[in-house]
């Protein structure tokens, strides 16, 4: 087997046996993030920018992947339930989660933040009203300028890339949840059902976030 999922001293870690790559291993307490953490404002978060609700909204993140969307979005105080589809990837979540609970200053990010394993699309089990869905599947890796960077590579070499939108998107619009946010590297195009286009776009440096209104009755 190419990939094993093992515990290290710094919590647990997926290792490429093939690959020159270190570990795959996430980190909520890293100096980086931690340095992301501290402008989280519309102005300089997008993603922040594109939900557009005050702290203490409801986001359903309907593709979890490392988190890191999800951790921002509840350190600005909101509520976010994110889905993971892979075991692994779940897995690796929830052991940086409970590794940045242990931080005290970011206890109360961590208690804002519900991680469920199961396919989004399909789990009519979700009775939660949302305010806000997010979706991020991964980038097609055919173009160069979509390739991800750093954990995500490897993320994307371990899990395959290219998932259909529209499942999620349908799954948004059928939970009755008024806002879903689409992430899609800056150029890319693609098309939903009856030719649905977002209301806005914003751009990012390598992504974009493509925001559409749904009608809900
Ligand atoms: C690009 S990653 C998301 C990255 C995430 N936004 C972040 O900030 O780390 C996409 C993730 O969606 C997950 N995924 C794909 N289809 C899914 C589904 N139907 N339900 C739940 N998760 C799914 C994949 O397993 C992968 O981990």
């Amino acid at each position: 087997m190419r990939y094993a999922l093992t515990s290290s001293e710094q919590g647990l870690i997926l290792v490429d046996r093939y690959g020159q790559k270190p570990p795959l291993r996430i980190d909520y307490t890293s100096k980086s993030f931690n340095q992301r953490r501290r402008h989280l404002t519309p102005k300089h978060e997008q993603l922040i920018k594109a939900v557009n609700q005050k702290p203490g909204a409801t986001v359903l993140d309907m593709t979890a992947g490392l988190g890191f969307d999800a951790f921002i979005l509840a350190s600005y105080g909101h509520q976010v339930v994110m889905i993971e589809r892979s075991k692994v990837v779940y897995l690796l979540v929830k052991d940086a989660l409970k590794r940045a609970a242990l931080v005290e200053e970011l206890i109360p990010t961590v208690s804002r933040m519900q991680l469920l394993l199961g396919d989004s699309t399909q789990q009519a089990w979700q009775e939660q009203k949302f305010d806000v869905a997010v979706i991020d599947p991964m980038f097609d890796a055919k173009k160069k300028s979509a390739l991800p960077v750093g954990s995500m590579q490897m993320l994307q070499a371990f899990l395959g890339s290219g998932a259909e939108l529209q499942p999620f998107f349908d799954a948004a619009r059928a939970r009755g949840i008024p806002r879903t946010l689409i992430k899609r590297p800056r150029v890319a195009q693609y098309q939903l059902a009856g030719g649905q286009r977002p209301v806005y776009q914003l751009m990012g440096r390598s992504h974009r976030w493509d925001v559409f209104f749904n009608q809900v009755s």
